[in-house]
């Protein structure tokens, strides 16, 4: 195409920017906390070329690795293309060369075995290291401080996974970074690898195990004893795509099924739990186990009663709107010293997506989320994302006492998903740094970066930072303070 297309996933705030730029001493409205120190990196898709299909989504956009750095009161921000090989070729070739999302039979012959990988979707960050990841994928490493591409990350070779989920979980008591891939074995396999980093980032253990059908497993969990893998069926079919189809389609009446193995232990460990047909989940906030054998394990996710992305919920002949979608924050309960396949579910709050927790309470008991939602009341939501439709308001929930707050934004305003900052304030909840646009008519938007009291949502901002540009919706972000900063690794093999 000489054009990218009129719809939706390239309009609006996801029309292609494409601009790599440096800004240094942004303009600050009130007073950046102490405690903000160090980098607040986003993954932002962003297409350099227009698509050879039609229907693409933004989620093949080409990664740009995004960086705030926060310093003494100052904050300056830098943004750049992840420079993995297909970004590369078609820089050079100066148009697309690979096709439809994640369906390599509809590449170019040029790039024939090109690593298709994006790199767009989690920037994380462990044991010195920093990588931009995408499911499909091995992550990419970027120096944190120079935000140059480094290559292809396998740890020295060791890792044989031919991807890497985006959502790891790192343990905030050992510093290992638990993590999976699943088409770990190539496209369209049910292998999924089970690995573990530990604190060092030296690669301790991988395995592979079986999914029941090949779905698109884009997050999972841990607690203190357990690791806990979804398959909701949004389910990928290797004929489809010889044919030139869609990667993703989604089975409204399969099972969903939640596989819970201990997470030190063998992947024949594994027992599956049989969930309601047809329902799908991006995000898992948390899990935790109660009891003193670890035995009951709580799991919340963010629920819906089918795929929330359009362009899979669509071709799939699915005809439920996006307003009629049903679901919310809903908590799973599995009492492992029960036999059979069946579980618990209940509803803890309100529809939202992106949760964020605090790091120190990844896998244990907790009270605090922050996830952003839509506000009914607040205005028609901004077209952007993946899904087309962007969020208009923050929600903070408790998760033990029921507790909602809710920080909304004007009409005409839309929220990326937010980070969390501790603070050294003993007592104090810290600070969540987030990216907010306003749209000014269909081709223009501006973008600020709002500091909020992570208690306390509903306050004023404590501090907003002006950008010159607009910025590109991102996927996720990460937080590294600057501590975590000075002991990087980048260049050192
Ligand atoms: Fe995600």
């Amino acid at each position: 195409m000489a054009q990218y297309p009129d719809t939706l996933q390239f309009n609006h705030l996801n029309r292609p920017l494409g601009v790599e730029w440096t800004a240094r001493n942004l303009e600050v409205e009130g007073v950046i906390p102490p405690d903000i120190q160090g980098a607040f990196f986003r993954a932002v898709p962003d297409p350099a070329f227009p698509p050879l299909h039609y229907d693409d989504t933004t989620l093949s956009g080409d990664g740009m690795v995004s960086r705030f750095l926060f310093q003494n009161g100052a904050v300056d921000h830098d943004i750049r293309y992840v420079r993995t090989p297909r970004f590369e070729a078609e820089r050079k070739a100066r148009k697309a060369l690979f096709g439809r999302y994640r369906n390599p039979f509809t590449d170019s012959p040029a790039v024939l075995g090109v690593d298709r990988a994006v790199a767009n979707t989690t920037p994380v960050w462990h044991a010195g290291r920093l990588f931009m990841t995408k499911e499909d994928a091995r992550a990419y490493e970027v120096d944190p401080h120079t935000l140059q591409t480094l290559g292809r990350w396998d740890y020295h070779g060791a890792l044989r996974s031919e991807t890497m989920t985006a959502h790891v979980r790192i343990d905030p008591h050992t510093g290992e970074m638990f993590f999976f891939g699943y088409e770990a074995g190539g496209l369209c396999t049910t292998d999924v690898s089970y690995c573990i980093a530990d604190r060092d980032g030296n690669l301790t253990s991988e395995q592979w195990f079986q999914q029941p059908y090949c779905s698109m497993m884009h997050d999972f969990a841990i607690t203190e004893k357990w690791a806990i893998f979804p398959v909701f069926p949004t389910t990928a079919n290797l004929e489809r795509l010889k044919q030139g189809g869609l990667h993703w389609l989604h089975e409204q009446h399969t099972d969903s099924w939640v596989g819970i193995m201990p997470r030190y232990g063998k992947v024949d460990e594994m027992r599956w739990f049989r969930g309601p047909k047809g329902v799908s989940a991006y995000h898992f906030v948390n899990a935790f186990q109660e009891g003193a054998d670890g035995s009951l394990v709580h799991l919340d996710l963010c629920l819906s009663s089918t795929n929330a992305f359009p362009f899979i919920r669509e071709p799939s002949g699915i005809a439920t709107p996006q307003w009629e979608i049903q679901g919310g924050l809903t908590r799973w309960t599995f009492d492992l010293s029960q036999p059979g396949e069946g579980f618990d579910s209940r509803l803890i709050g309100p529809p939202g997506d992106l949760p964020r927790i605090r790091d120190i309470d990844q896998g244990r008991p907790y009270n605090q989320c922050w996830l952003p939602s839509v506000n009914p009341h607040g205005g028609p939501p901004v077209p952007g994302g993946p899904v087309g439709t962007s969020f208009n308001c923050l929600l903070r929930l408790e998760t033990q006492t029921g507790r909602l707050d809710m920080m909304s934004l004007q009409p005409g305003m839309a929220i990326n998903e937010p980070i969390h900052v501790p603070s050294s304030t003993p007592g104090h909840d810290g600070w969540l740094v987030c990216v907010v646009d306003r749209e000014l008519d269909p081709q223009h938007h501006v973008s600020e970066l709002l500091i909020l009291d992570a208690s306390n949502i509903t306050a004023p901002p404590v501090a907003r930072v002006k950008l010159p540009v607009a910025l590109h919706p991102q996927v996720h972000g990460w937080w590294v303070s600057a501590e975590q900063l000075s002991q990087s690794k980048a260049g050192r093999g």
